[in-house]
């Protein structure tokens, strides 16, 4: 019996039999068809004769017709047969070409700026004298909190385990409300907390929800480049604003007229160790209403004030509802732990929970309840306590057993909060000299220099200082660094 030649030769259809056959063939039909092989309006075998020629049953040539059909590469005239459709042209033409590689990878605007903003490396052995950001993890109270942590998740509340409100716990967001009124004079409603994961999620939320690319942003110079980089990050312009013993200083910013926002540590400026006067922060909120900029305001480590009464903080004093406080609990408990808070201005409060929702959901619910059991019951208070008389205690420790006069080094200052200090030294070179010098003996100093922007004013020598955190390690392990420190430096 002689057979209709096939209008396309099913030679190269190679079907395995172990897995389905329809859907085998109806990709391969579809290749041939995208890849042009099998042209519009070309006839397709009937089902009968492609079955014998494959070898497969009929109905496993109709199913794959059958899809082929309904997704539209093929169609029929009745009593006429089985064509590829044209509408399968415009796909071919598009996928039979390969895209047109770019010739530089494309990079999206957000990556091209990370190029320049990448944070040094943490480091991830134990705590070391004199490292900065870092409390006294050795008194935290482990045994209260694991207590606290087998508690919530023995009997986890069946209602907390679904997705929660993105801003925070309802109950923790109160007591931090109830806790910056009593500590800090902050009145605020718990609805405008929003519980983040640290103070860099805080300000880097700021960042995102506050600047357009091209925007000014003023931060202090030096200050704090976790936060600069977060801003430059969102496409800042930034302009680093000089620090004096009155703190940020506020008549910079008259000359940058770009400017929308302003980032600032008030309390205990980072790294220098100065508290923002009020008549500067009573200019800084003055421009804030004026311009209709925004105050970021990073209170990190707000708990360590070891002489004379706080200020009150610029979100206290803002009439106009252009300031965001910054919290965190990083240096009360630890940073590891990645819990702060934003309070914002009630304007703000949807956004930035809808933010949160968008990109985390929400901060994870154990810490959070554990936390608010922990200030809850009292634990929060006491531990505050003990972390302030032992950083004082450190603090006192480096003051009294510093070396007597090191070349080319201030003396220290006095110390009135915060778990650090910072100071300067004659000369680039020397700083080098001093900070390689301790590192060799296992001493851990921070170069002041690291704290300035790129192309800050002045000479090298102008930026030169040394930052030393006290508060990380026990006056035992104080008196023996210090020790190394004078062998190190003759
Ligand atoms: C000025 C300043 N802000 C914020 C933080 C910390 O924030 P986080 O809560 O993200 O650990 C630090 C840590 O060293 C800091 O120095």
């Amino acid at each position: 019996m002689s057979r209709t030649p096939l209008p396309f030769d099913p030679s190269g259809i190679q079907l395995d039999r172990r897995q389905g056959l329809s859907r085998q063939l109806y990709q391969a039909l579809r290749e041939r068809i995208l890849g042009g092989q099998l042209g519009s309006l070309v006839r397709l075998p009937a089902t009968r004769d492609l079955a014998e020629a494959l070898g497969v049953s009929r109905n496993t040539v109709v199913r794959a017709y059958d899809q082929l059909y309904a997704e539209g590469y093929l169609q029929g005239r009745i009593g006429d047969g089985t064509y590829v459709a044209e509408l399968a042209t415009k796909a071919r033409s598009k996928a039979s070409h390969p895209p047109v590689k770019p010739s530089a990878p494309a990079q999206s605007n957000l990556l091209q700026r990370l190029q320049t903003e990448y944070l040094p490396p943490p480091r991830l052995d134990a705590p070391r004298a004199f490292r900065v950001g870092i409390p006294a993890f050795d008194l935290f109270p482990f045994e209260t909190w694991a207590r606290l942590q087998a508690n919530f998740w023995r009997h986890p509340p069946m209602a907390s385990l679904g997705y929660a409100d993105a801003a925070g716990d309802p109950q923790l967001r109160e007591l931090i409300a109830a806790y910056l009124r009593n500590s800090r004079g902050l009145v605020c409603d718990p609805g405008q907390v929003i519980i983040t994961s640290g103070a860099q999620q805080a300000i880097s939320l700021c960042a995102q929800m506050l600047v357009n690319v091209g925007d000014g942003v003023a931060v202090e110079n030096p200050g704090y480049r976790a936060a600069g980089k977060a801003f430059a990050l969102a496409g800042a312009q930034l302009h680093g604003v000089a620090v004096d013993e009155e703190g940020f200083d506020t008549r910079q910013l008259a000359g940058l007229k770009d400017c929308r926002l302003a980032y600032v540590t008030p309390s205990h400026q980072y790294p220098t160790g100065v508290t923002l006067s009020l008549p500067r922060r009573l200019q800084l909120l003055e421009w804030a209403a004026r311009e209709q900029g925004w105050i970021v305001e990073d209170d990190y480590d707000g708990e360590y004030r070891y002489r004379g009464t706080p200020l009150s903080p610029l979100a206290a004093l803002d009439q106009h509802g252009r300031v965001l406080y910054v919290g965190t609990f990083s240096k009360i408990a630890f940073p590891g732990l990645r819990l702060g808070y934003l309070v914002v201005p009630p304007t703000l409060t949807e956004a930035f929970s809808q933010v949160r929702a968008l990109g985390v959901r929400h901060s994870e619910i154990g810490t959070q309840a554990v936390m608010a059991e922990f200030i809850a019951a009292g634990h929060f208070q006491r531990h505050i306590r003990r972390m302030r008389r032992a950083a004082q205690a450190r603090r006192d420790a480096l003051l009294n057993g510093w070396p007597a006069a090191v070349p080319g080094c201030q003396p220290l200052p006095v110390v009135d909060a915060g778990l650090h200090l910072s100071v300067r030294v004659a000369s680039r070179a020397r700083e080098l000299e001093l900070v390689q010098k301790a590192a060799a003996v296992g001493v851990e100093l921070n170069a002041l220099s690291d704290y300035w922007l790129p192309d800050s004013p002045g000479s090298a020598d102008d930026r030169a200082g040394l930052v030393l955190g006290f508060a990380g390690v026990s006056e035992d392990h104080i008196a023996k660094a210090l020790t190394a420190l004078k062998k190190a430096w003759g």
